[in-house]
């Protein structure tokens, strides 16, 4: 099976934990938009359900497809969110923002009561940090921030390159107006110590380690959809 269809499984399979009725949080990329794809069918079928995106790509793609959406501010409180993930271990603590939707994606999963997490079999892994982590930065400071950033994690025994993301010549600028640095540390063995070091810091807004969120995992792989947690 190629990633495309095992997106499209773990998608269909996310459908079984969908009520009418509910007000659910949408991820970002390219897993939570097979799930999109799969949760039009059933809204034309008649499932009613209100989105709130975590991206104003994904909103583009619900309303193209004709699911009903709001606003966190006209729903503060969601029933589920599901979203897609870069890394998750046993303990389901993710790493996200690959496409650079983390605040919002954090934002929209801690307003929720319970997220799921969707992705293909490859994202599993034994220690989160090979996937580099994106942190969401201020514009202004940046050079002082990423400073900040490397004395910080050099405190927690991490070490790497701590590159702002680029488009072509371009800094990527997230929906709020931010810059991302991905931070290519290597193995995270206190993912808590280096969420609470990044949150120290002034000019980070945010980042992309999802600690105590997921409340469920579901991962697809050539033998079906494995369920965490
Ligand atoms: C976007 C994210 C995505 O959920 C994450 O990057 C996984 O994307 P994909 O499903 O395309 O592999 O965190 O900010």
């Amino acid at each position: 099976m190629d990633a495309a269809a095992m997106k499209d499984e773990v998608a269909r399979a996310a459908l079984a934990h969908v009520e009418s009725g509910m007000r659910l949080g949408i991820g970002t990329g390219s897993t939570a938009e097979a799930f999109i794809r799969a949760l039009a069918g059933r809204v034309s079928e008649g499932l009613r359900i209100v989105g709130v995106p975590t991206s104003e790509r994904s909103a583009k793609l619900c309303g193209e497809l004709g699911i009903p959406l709001a606003t966190l501010e006209d729903l503060p409180e969601l029933d589920l969110t599901i979203d897609g993930a870069d890394e998750v271990d046993a303990r389901l603590r993710l790493i996200k923002g690959g496409g650079g939707a983390l605040l919002r994606e954090k934002i929209v999963a801690a307003a929720s009561a319970r997220m799921l997490v969707i992705a293909d079999a490859s994202k599993k892994v034994e220690h989160l940090g090979a996937f580099p982590l994106p942190i969401e930065v201020n514009g202004f400071g940046v050079l002082a921030t990423t400073l900040a950033i490397e004395k910080a994690s050099a405190m927690l025994g991490l070490s790497g390159s701590i590159r702002l993301r680029m488009v072509g010549d371009k800094p990527f600028i997230t929906d709020g107006g931010h810059l991302i640095i991905d931070a290519s540390f290597g193995l995270i063995p206190d993912p808590e110590a280096l969420s609470a070091a990044l949150h120290a810091i002034p000019g980070v807004v945010e980042h992309g380690l999802f600690l105590g969120l997921a409340s469920s995992v579901l991962l697809a792989g050539p033998e079906g959809v494995e369920r965490l947690g």
